[in-house]
């Protein structure tokens, strides 16, 4: 990394995050026990950057996202804090978001207007029984103007820049007669109308095709260029990571196992299971259906584990009697990476390479 480079990277961190999780835990009681679903993650977001949350199916990446707007459903229990620093709301400054009623006025104050979401499902944003205009329209004439012709036009020149073509009569068309990918579009451009302060986006553009993928990451780089957006990143491709994100937190089995500054986390996995990512990284715009599956073996689910590393199993450095033994610390690296694996931990009995 440069000199440059990491002095920027610095001075952001000594910047005060908009968003700071703090040891999120999220379990869902089953049949068979308790599952671990996320345990114990923090990451922070800042203003005018990007966090990509990385891993494979399963690992948590969507309750721990969700989890911050208070969506996820009624059998996950959630504990740990999520503070929103509001640089636009005194009386929001330092709020703790899980402490807020879910289905409560001030959350609701916050959710869709300061923090948008871009889900993964684009049905769950719209409701089958308005028109796909009159919802977006709804949602800018909430959170910014009272004026119903000029939140009719902001939201004609929002279908127009996600790429939908003829807007004045999908406006009037509902979400089942849009296609998925063209759903998607519109879910975007809503999320993205009220200019959020922080943009979660839940794998946003997986089921676009690649030249519709391309325009809305330009768009979501464009907007937090001229807004100062702070976005939260959540996909499988590391193609779109490269592109659009300042630091990555790789998940696995509900916890965050590296972070870094982009570059230093392709330049430098330390992880053994970062560096298998890395291996069966999809290409940029690749299949749509493509995942990060090549890792050999599979994840086990976090019900009951004992206190070991979940990646034992797979992992060819293993450390017997270490890893598979009790649970593993994070461990910091250097000032901006961070690494939870026992090779670079001093409590491996090894030196911390
Ligand atoms: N409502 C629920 N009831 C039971 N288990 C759930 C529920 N929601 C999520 N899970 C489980 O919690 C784990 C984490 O789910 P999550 O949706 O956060 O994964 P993810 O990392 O987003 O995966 P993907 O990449 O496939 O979207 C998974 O094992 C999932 O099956
Ligand atoms: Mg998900």
């Amino acid at each position: 990394m440069t000199a440059q480079a990491k002095a920027t990277i610095q001075a952001a961190q000594t910047e005060q995050p908009i968003l700071s999780v703090r040891d999120l835990k999220i379990e869902i009681k089953m049949d068979s026990g308790v599952m671990n679903a996320v345990d114990g993650v923090d990451f922070n977001i800042y203003k005018g950057k990007t966090l990509g949350l990385v891993g494979e199916s399963g690992c948590g990446k969507s309750l721990t996202s969700r989890s911050i707007i208070s969506i996820n459903p009624k059998e996950c229990e959630t504990t740990g804090s999520i503070v929103y620093h509001s640089p636009s709301d005194k009386d929001l400054n330092g709020t703790n978001l899980l402490a807020l009623k879910p289905t409560g006025k001030q959350i609701r104050s916050i959710r869709g207007r300061k923090i948008s979401m871009i889900f993964q499902e684009p049905m769950t944003a719209f409701s089958p029984m308005y028109t796909i205009g009159n919802q977006i329209m709804e949602a800018i004439r909430i959170h910014q103007t009272r004026n119903k012709k000029a939140a009719k036009k902001l939201t004609l020149e929002m279908l127009a820049k996600v790429g939908i073509s003829d807007q004045e009569k999908r406006f009037d068309q509902y979400p089942h007669e849009f296609s998925g990918g063209m759903r998607q579009r519109a879910m975007i451009s809503m999320a993205l109308s009220c200019n959020p302060e922080i943009l979660i986006a839940d794998e946003p553009t997986t089921a676009l095709d690649v030249t519709i993928q391309a325009q809305v990451l330009e768009l979501m780089k464009s907007l937090q260029a001229e807004f100062g957006m702070a976005i939260l990143l959540v996909t499988h491709d590391l193609g779109i990571i490269a592109e659009m994100c300042d630091e990555v937190a790789v998940m696995y089995l509900g916890k965050i196992v590296e972070q870094a500054p982009v570059k230093e986390i392709f330049d430098n996995p330390k992880h053994p299971y970062t560096r298998g990512l890395m291996k069966s990284m999809p290409r940029l715009g690749g299949s749509k259906t493509q995942r990060l599956d090549s890792i050999e073996g599979s994840v086990p689910m976090p019900i009951n584990m004992p206190p070991m590393c979940g990646f034992y199993e797979r992992c060819s450095e293993r450390i017997e009697g270490v890893c598979n033994s009790k649970s593993v610390p994070n461990t910091q690296i250097s000032d901006d990476h961070s690494v939870r694996c026992f090779l670079y931990s001093e409590q491996s009995g090894g030196e911390v390479q």
